[in-house]
């Protein structure tokens, strides 16, 4: 008797919606189908300008949550013309939603993740599982990330020590080691920053396999002032997004520079790495990368330099394939649900209980 799930995810990059279909049913999930779709020029500017932090208008809000909705329940509907199954067969969709805004910090701690969720059950004519962070801020935790707790379910070994890096616009890392307690938080950007940069020299969306970066220079003036942010010199739980390294933190840490813009590339490529390298603790000798990020030869380059005992694969290695490792998560928390099984790890985000997350939308 097959469990299917689809697992809906539009991170931080603003590149598109990642979905899967999965089949929980047995002990490892099955990834049945897979599906990206980029999204419409206007939804990705008008969501990109609702994640800069600032007066935000309501009136954009509510017309972005419905045709954001829409474009996930026609994306939905694609997955499963791909996978030829009727919405009855599925069981839920774990939706993120798209994030506007997380502030873990702080008394009044919040995040919002965007989406009219009744409108994404209704046109899809499926349950839709989502505000997976809320009640693990509400116990005073960060509210992310949330995918260790799948990274321990799929990847952990019960002999070695692995790092699950999951290089998204922000990167984070799950440390998996025997007999320890999981840890993960966001590393810092992933992809962010060199997008950003990428974008405003008019080359495109993204550095493919980090072809400009390789063509540059490592800038070491540049790399000590970005190195400077403070969120480098906090220890964990921890969690940050495009409210932090956006485009104002980038501009103001080149005020100064002037610099060829393949060097900063370059330089941003190889920040993105240290972040991630020095995140980890001594004797993880095995890093299995995920996300865009997993897809970046010269950052790849720059770990392999800077962790020389390190083996790094990519998550594929471990049977799922990098791109999808993210929506898995989803319909995975959407599947823990269901089962009424905690979705968060207290020693990942801080919160005082582990605890099911999620709140269920009917049609
Ligand atoms: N072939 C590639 N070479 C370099 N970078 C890539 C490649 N493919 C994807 N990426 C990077 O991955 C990003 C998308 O990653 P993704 O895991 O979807 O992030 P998010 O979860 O934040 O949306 C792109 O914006 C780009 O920076
Ligand atoms: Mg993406």
């Amino acid at each position: 008797m097959s469990q299917l799930y689809v697992g809906i995810m539009s991170g931080t990059s603003l590149d598109g919606i990642d979905l899967v279909l999965v089949d929980f049913s047995s002990p490892a999930p099955q990834l049945i189908e897979s599906l990206h779709c980029t999204f419409a020029d206007s939804l990705r500017q008008q969501l990109f300008t609702l994640s800069q932090p600032g007066q935000n208008e309501i009136e954009t809000l509510g017309l972005v949550e419905a045709e954001l909705a829409t474009a996930y329940a026609k994306a939905t509907a694609r997955l499963l013309v791909k996978a030829q199954i009727t919405p009855a067969a599925v069981k839920a969709i774990g939706c993120h939603g798209q994030t506007i805004r997380h502030r873990p910090d702080g008394r009044f701690s919040f995040t919002y993740q965007i989406g009219d969720m009744f409108r994404l059950a209704v046109e899809s004519q499926i349950r839709v599982i989502s505000q997976f962070r809320q009640k693990d801020m509400a116990l005073g935790g960060q509210g992310a990330p949330l995918v260790p707790a799948f990274h321990q379910a799929v990847f952990a070994s019960p002999t070695e020590q692995r790092a699950v890096i999951n290089i998204g616009g922000i990167a984070n890392a799950t440390l998996l080691r025997p007999g320890q307690p999981v840890t993960g938080f966001d590393t810092g950007p992933g992809n962010c920053l060199m997008d950003l940069w990428y974008q405003q020299q008019g080359l495109g969306s993204y550095d493919q396999d980090g072809a400009f970066a390789a063509s540059g220079q490592l800038q070491q003036g540049l790399l000590q002032t970005l190195w400077q942010d403070p969120y480098f010199s906090r220890t964990g739980p921890k969690s940050t997004g495009r409210e932090h390294f956006n485009q104002s933190w980038l501009t103001a840490a080149l005020q100064g520079f002037t610099l060829p813009a393949a060097d900063v590339q370059r330089t941003l490529t190889r920040f993105s790495a240290e972040t991630i390298a020095a995140s980890l603790p001594q004797g993880i000798a095995q890093l299995y990368l995920c996300g865009g990020g997993a897809y970046n030869s010269q950052l790849k380059r720059d770990l392999k330099q800077l962790l020389p005992q390190a083996t790094i694969h990519s998550t594929k290695a471990l049977g799922i394939d990098p791109n999808w490792v993210e929506a898995m998560a989803f319909a995975w928390l959407a599947f823990a649900y269901d089962q009424k099984l905690p979705g968060n790890l207290p020693e990942v985000t801080g919160a005082s209980a582990a605890t099911v997350l999620g709140v269920e939308f009917s049609y």
